[in-house]
């Protein structure tokens, strides 16, 4: 009935001629360019970015490199930063990250610099963000997301897959746009939800779930899986290419153990040094123990108790999604067609449209990742797993993103019950569509039991 009608809106909007291209932006309503810097300067604390940027003529930032020069963070005759490198991100950008499109962190301890300051760069390429967050030596930590243009997105259109996941896109910037975490507090892009995972007034921490040796999921020589994961990025990126402006030859120094350390001093030995720690020894045992061909060969997926119990937190509203139970997400199949496909984009050999090499999770670990709803749940389940991590009682009760609570559905209006359904049914690339395209899907079905617990 209530599909019946939305269609009909749909129709009379459409013969009206009404049908307004989508806002699929989710900092629309934010300024760009210069005009952004400008506000952003007028009302910044004082830091290693503010120092950057703010201070005289702005700087010119054509590449990521360019960036990571400009804090400090560059491989360069001046130092080499700290880097580690992950292939399965519970972050942001977790539906872009893999072993052939890793997340690299990239940070500088107070030691290293004349600021005194901890500085963390985090990189992926797909959708021309870069991530940071500096604590000065006094005053709060602050994170900052930095959009870079090209010139292929003039138009407004997202440039190519190409031009978005191959080497170039880390070069050839056009123009670039940088927001606080005040910025994006009521945005898709919030930072706060997870780095002040207790809302306002409590702390503002790092994070890696995956804090302790064996860092599933990090890669580097120093563990079994590290250096399985480390070879599927090879065997795609070479030994020579720079990626996330880490030369090639330097990739196999990645190291969870620095971002580990960077976590630990910076969040202090309170409870809030990661409050979802993953705890890898033990599922990566027992994972092995019922499938002793993992983590080289995951084509049958492991099992583990240990994980079960931190998944289940999540599909709760509980805690953050941990990240995937195995070491490898990739499904093998998967794999190995996106990463002929990016070795023949890069050699210019592919014959055809080079395909989105980020989708190469296997299905289960979609539901797994908390990318889908785990299998199974009824209207009120999806509902909880899908949307409170941003809808809940703990975060900053002063944005209109709190006016929706998931973990209290019986006592939303219906008002607020109709404004979630309409925004359950908008399509995959609007900005309002919830729950957000950037982290999640739902299928058909899986709307239409939301809808039908949102209606009761
Ligand atoms: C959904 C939760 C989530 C959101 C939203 C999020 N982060 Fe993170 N962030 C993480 C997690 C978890 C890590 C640990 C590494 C990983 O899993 O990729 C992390 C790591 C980082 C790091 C590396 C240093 C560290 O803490 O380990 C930086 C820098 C960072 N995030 C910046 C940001 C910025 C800037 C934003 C907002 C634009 C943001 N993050 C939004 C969860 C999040
Ligand atoms: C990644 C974070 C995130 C997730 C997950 C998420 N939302 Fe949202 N939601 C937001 C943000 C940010 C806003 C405020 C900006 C806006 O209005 O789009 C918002 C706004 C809303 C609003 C409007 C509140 C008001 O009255 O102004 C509703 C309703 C809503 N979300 C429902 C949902 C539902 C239902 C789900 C799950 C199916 C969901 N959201 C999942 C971030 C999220």
């Amino acid at each position: 009935m209530a599909s019946a009608r939305w269609a009909l809106l749909v129709v009379v909007l459409a013969a009206l001629g009404c049908e307004s291209p989508v806002d699929t932006d989710p900092l629309s309503h934010l300024p760009r360019g210069a005009a952004q810097l400008e506000a952003l300067c007028a009302r910044a604390g004082d830091n290693a970015i503010t120092s950057a940027l703010c201070a005289g003529e702005t700087p010119s930032v054509t590449s990521l490199v360019e960036l990571q020069s400009l804090l400090g963070l560059a491989f360069d005759e001046n130092g080499r930063p700290d880097f580690a490198l992950t292939a399965n991100s519970s972050s942001l950008v977790a539906r872009q990250v893999s072993a052939i499109n890793p997340r690299a962190v990239l940070m500088n301890v107070p030691e290293d610099r004349e600021d005194q300051s901890f500085i963390a760069l985090a990189y992926t390429r797909g959708d021309q963000l870069v991530e940071i967050a500096v604590t000065p030596p006094t005053g709060e930590t602050a994170f900052y997301l930095l959009r870079y243009e090209r010139g292929c997105d003039d138009d407004g259109t997202p440039c190519s897959l190409q031009q978005r996941l191959l080497p170039e896109t880390e070069s050839g910037w056009t123009d670039w746009s940088i927001y606080d975490d005040s910025d994006l507090g009521n945005s898709v892009f919030d930072c706060l939800q997870c780095h002040q995972p207790g809302g306002p007034g409590t702390p503002r921490i790092y994070r890696m779930q995956e804090l302790q040796n064996p860092w599933t999921h990090w890669m580097g020589s120093l563990s079994r899986g590290g250096r399985t994961l480390l070879l599927d990025y090879r065997a795609a990126h070479g030994v020579d290419e720079t990626y996330a402006g880490i030369p090639g030859g330097l990739m196999q120094n990645a190291n969870p153990i620095v971002l580990e350390n960077f976590v630990k001093r910076t969040n202090g030995d309170s409870e809030s040094e990661e409050p979802n720690a993953f705890p890898s020894q033990a599922i990566e045992d027992e994972v092995r123990a019922n499938n002793p061909a993992q983590p080289e060969d995951n084509a049958t997926p492991g099992r583990s108790a240990t994980w079960n119990d931190l998944y289940q937190r999540a599909v709760v509203g509980e805690a953050l999604p941990p990240p995937y139970h195995d070491i490898k997400i990739t499904d093998p199949q998967k794999l190995e067609t996106m990463t002929r496909a990016y070795v023949d984009a890069v050699a210019g050999t592919l014959s055809g449209n080079f395909p989105d090499i980020r989708k190469v999770f296997r299905d289960d670990a979609l539901a797994d990742l908390s990318l889908r709803p785990r299998a199974g749940l009824d209207g009120r389940g999806i509902l909880v797993h899908m949307c409170a991590q941003c809808h809940n009682p703990r975060l900053d009760q002063s944005l209109t993103r709190a006016r929706f609570d998931a973990t209290d559905l019986d006592r939303q209006s219906r008002e607020e019950k109709d404004a979630a359904i309409a925004r359950l049914r908008l399509t995959d690339d609007d900005r309002f569509r919830m729950p957000p395209h950037f982290f999640r899907d739902l299928s058909d079905d899986e709307i239409e039991a939301s809808v039908q617990e949102l209606q009761r």
